[in-house]
């Protein structure tokens, strides 16, 4: 099976490739990725050698780019591109719409043109807004964004939605609550927070920390993943949920237990504008139709996540480094890549 992966050094897409190099028979995997500050090939250092991967340095909205990257009859291709960050997107929505929205239209129109025999969305439970009291998304939930970022994921579903109704593109969504879990960049609450209490800094939480997000481990976002790009039904949307809903301020305690340092390390500071309240996700469809299950808790999977961080420091410091990001940049090229 040919697999085209973009957005594949980043946080989930790493992961990603690992799971499928490691649990699944593929015969080729490649990753086309731009390496924007939230891409590192530090992420997939292990796998490099691997006569099955291929890593190509490219911009989704670079058509010529894409055209020569992607090989005729790809099986699957899985878009991860992605320009991920709420808080980014509030100081400057530009790059998400032109990575998250005009990026995927290049993408649906170089599939079809191709062959590409399946689609597969990778896009968030946020398109739907904030669900209030105790209710949950599904499926069907309406989209309702509030964010710039949340904004232009919706409108990438609907350009998937358009290709699939127009033209017969053959396509399947995720939508999926917060992951977390080894190789997050240090921008999102968990490792943001884990980041700091290692460097015994404030963790800022925004306005009263009680806003509610839905939990998945990286792991388990994996196999469901797999799952649905394999045997999820055409046309389809899947929500992947672990049924772990906390607080932010439970998520902020617990990582401050799990490394032993006190409450006081916690500010509050201004709220984000916009900013959703909760999401929950009902993950039914995915449970009943193809049989998935989370294997961790939330507190397993992070403990888990506690110690990868704790046992690379030096990953924190590299990622975050410009020198860095340049030393790649340089390096690869933004079109070439090393093959
Ligand atoms: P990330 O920010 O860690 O990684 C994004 C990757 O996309 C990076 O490697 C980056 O270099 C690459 N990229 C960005 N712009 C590109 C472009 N124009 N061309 C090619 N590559 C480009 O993101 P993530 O957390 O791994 O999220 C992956 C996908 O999952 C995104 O589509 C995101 O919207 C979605 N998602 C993430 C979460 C989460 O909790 N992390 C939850 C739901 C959905
Ligand atoms: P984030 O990881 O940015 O993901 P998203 O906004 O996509 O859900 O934020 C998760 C929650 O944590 C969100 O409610 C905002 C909050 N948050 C903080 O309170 N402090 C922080 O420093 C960050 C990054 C997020």
């Amino acid at each position: 099976m040919k697999i085209f992966l973009t957005g594949g050094a980043g946080f989930i897409g790493s992961n990603f490739v690992r799971y499928l190099l490691s649990e699944t028979g593929v015969r080729q995997v490649i990753n086309y990725d731009k390496l924007t500050y939230a891409g590192n090939l530090e992420n997939l250092k292990d796998v490099e050698g691997d006569p099955r991967y291929r890593f190509v340095c490219g911009d989704i909205c670079d058509r010529a780019a894409l055209d020569e990257a992607l090989p005729p009859e790809t099986d699957l291709l899985i878009n991860f591109a992605a320009e991920s960050h709420v808080d980014r997107s509030i100081e400057s929505a530009a790059e998400f719409i032109e990575t998250n929205v005009l990026g995927v239209q290049a993408l649906l129109d170089l599939s079809r043109r191709k062959g590409v025999r399946r689609f597969v969305q990778i896009s968030t439970d946020e398109v739907m807004g904030s669900i209030e009291g105790d209710r949950y998304f599904n499926e069907t939930s309406p989209l309702e964004p509030n964010s710039p970022y949340a904004a232009s994921k919706a409108a990438a579903e609907m350009l998937v939605r358009a290709a699939r109704m127009t033209f017969g593109l053959e396509t399947v969504v995720v939508r999926s609550g917060n992951c977390y879990g080894p190789y997050q960049f240090p921008e999102k609450l968990i490792p943001l927070m884990i980041s700091n209490t290692i460097k015994n800094v404030p963790l800022p939480v925004y306005g009263d920390g009680l806003q509610e997000r839905d939990w998945v481990f990286v792991g388990d976002y994996a196999r469901a993943l797999w799952a649905v790009a394999m045997k999820g039904r055409a046309g389809a949307v899947y929500c992947i949920g672990a049924r772990t809903q906390r607080t932010n301020l439970e998520v902020v305690r617990a990582v401050l237990a799990g490394l032993g340092r006190p409450e006081s390390l916690i500010r509050y500071v201004q709220d984000r504008p916009g900013h959703d309240r909760r999401y929950a996700l009902d993950p039914t469809r995915l449970e009943q139709e193809l049989g998935w299950r989370p294997a961790e808790s939330f507190a397993s999977g992070l403990k888990r996540t506690i110690e990868w961080y704790r046992s690379n420091p030096s990953w924190i410091e590299k990622v975050t480094s410009g020198a860095y990001r340049d030393y790649y940049q340089r390096m690869y090229g933004r079109r070439e890549g090393y093959r």
